[in-house]
């Protein structure tokens, strides 16, 4: 038998009733926020995503060369593909740009719960507008997507790479050493932090001020210590400004700061930021994203940009793991002809109900009314409609409420509007 491939997953209709209402819960939010939503390919030159992050990167792609030569990967993530259609076809469009997209990721990963090769993502970028209103503005958002999904518990952390850099600079560590260094912090791997700090020369006094910097929430910690760095206290006062901004406009209080999130991919700068839903345990990462820099790599003139891609599966997973109550799909009406000759006026009722949108089936293998009535309670129907030739002759039919077991007849003409008011 031939089974799904490693890491990938078939969707089931019930699966796929929580993901359309998850789907539609995060468009609310986003064009609440003035987002619109945008869509890009499901595979991309390889060159978009070794542009930043080097050829290595591949080992972690779906990469592959096409019938025409051409070097393709399917899109691990959506950002860089947004960037690139924005320099294509949207430069010209008034700022910011706030953009929206649910798509299909592609990651040569190992896979474990939460940890697929194929995954989707929900996110957004705000290209062209850099300022603490912006940033706090998308904070906002990310929290209000997951709050207003249905989450109960989760965990706003916000960092800021530029202060991570001064912290670095003000230990004399040189940018190789950075890039060796930076992998732990992201996996919160301190210990080995540790022993990496020490071989690249640093004393275990600033190892020990470096390792409670990296994870103090005060702010003015950060700031005793880099005191005279001047690029650094201009961004600690941007800082102030966006949590300033967060938690008394926007209303978002439940964040903390945490100078150790410094996100794994290579483009981000300045603010970045993750939320956790610590439902999940290992692979509890919801959202990631912040400030980055791609449109000058990509060819395009550099404006800010800023955003961030929810987890749409570990989304799922956490909602239920927090026994979110999903809306249920159910069919309004199943209507029922209860002998061969009744089928054409069951018909017509079925397509005069579904013309008025309601979700209406009938019985196409004539089973009779009692395995039919089976069926419509399997398919969780509101109401069935029994179309038989007694009722037909005064133009009525019989109608079953579902839940109660309730009987009535009446007539077709009023059908309508009884079933507009369930
Ligand atoms: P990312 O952190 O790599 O960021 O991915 C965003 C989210 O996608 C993660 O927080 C996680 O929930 C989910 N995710 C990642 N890998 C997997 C996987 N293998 N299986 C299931 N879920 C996964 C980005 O992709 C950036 N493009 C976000 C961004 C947008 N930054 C700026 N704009």
């Amino acid at each position: 038998m031939v089974q799904v491939p490693r890491g990938t997953r078939d969707f089931t209709p019930e699966e796929m009733v929580k993901r359309q209402y998850l789907e539609q819960a995060m468009t609310a939010t986003f064009s609440s926020f003035g987002y619109q939503q945008i869509q890009t390919p499901s595979f991309e030159h390889v060159e978009l995503f070794t542009a930043k992050s080097g050829d290595a990167i591949i080992n972690e792609l779906y990469a592959f060369t096409d019938k025409g030569g051409r070097q393709l990967a399917l899109r691990p993530e959506l950002t860089a593909p947004v960037i690139r259609c924005y320099i294509e076809r949207l430069q010209m469009e008034p700022k910011p740009l706030k953009v929206f997209y649910f798509g299909n990721c592609y990651r040569y990963d190992r896979p474990q719960k939460g940890r697929y090769r194929e995954f989707q993502q929900a996110g957004c970028e705000i290209i062209g507008a850099g300022t603490p209103e912006a940033a706090a503005e998308l904070l906002a958002l990310a929290y209000s997507l997951l709050q207003n999904a249905g989450l109960q518990t989760i965990h706003l952390n916000i960092g800021n790479l530029t202060l991570v850099k001064s912290l670095f600079k003000k230990l004399r560590l040189v940018h190789d050493d950075q890039k060796t260094l930076l992998p732990f912090i992201d996996k919160g791997q301190f210990e080995d932090l540790k022993v990496a700090l020490r071989d690249c020369g640093v004393s275990e006094q600033e190892t020990t001020t470096c390792l409670q910097l990296l994870q103090t929430p005060d702010l003015s910690d950060i700031r005793e210590f880099l005191r005279g760095d001047t690029e650094a206290e201009k961004e600690l006062s941007v800082m102030e400004t966006i949590l300033e901004l967060l938690q008394n406009a926007f209303a978002v209080k439940d964040y903390s700061l945490k100078l150790s999130i410094v996100r794994g991919l290579d483009y981000y700068t300045g603010m970045v930021f993750e939320i956790d839903a610590p439902v999940l345990g290992a692979e509890k990462q919801l959202c990631g994203g912040g400030f980055y820099e791609l449109i000058p790599l990509l060819g395009g003139t550099a404006v800010p940009t800023a955003g961030f891609a929810v987890g749409f599966d570990r989304t799922i997973l956490a909602l239920e793991a927090e026994h979110f109550v999903f809306p249920a799909s159910r069919l309004d009406v199943y209507v029922v002809p209860v002998n061969p000759e009744m089928v054409p006026q069951a018909i017509q009722i079925v397509q005069q109900l579904r013309s008025t949108g309601l979700s209406v089936d009938f019985d196409v293998l004539q089973r009779g009314i009692g395995k039919s009535l089976k069926y419509a309670a399997a398919k969780q129907a509101h109401t069935v409609v029994i179309v038989g030739p007694k009722e037909l002759e005064n133009n009525s039919v019989t109608l079953r409420d579902m839940d109660t077991g309730a009987q009535q007849t009446m007539a077709i003409s009023a059908l309508q509007t009884m079933l507009d008011k369930k």
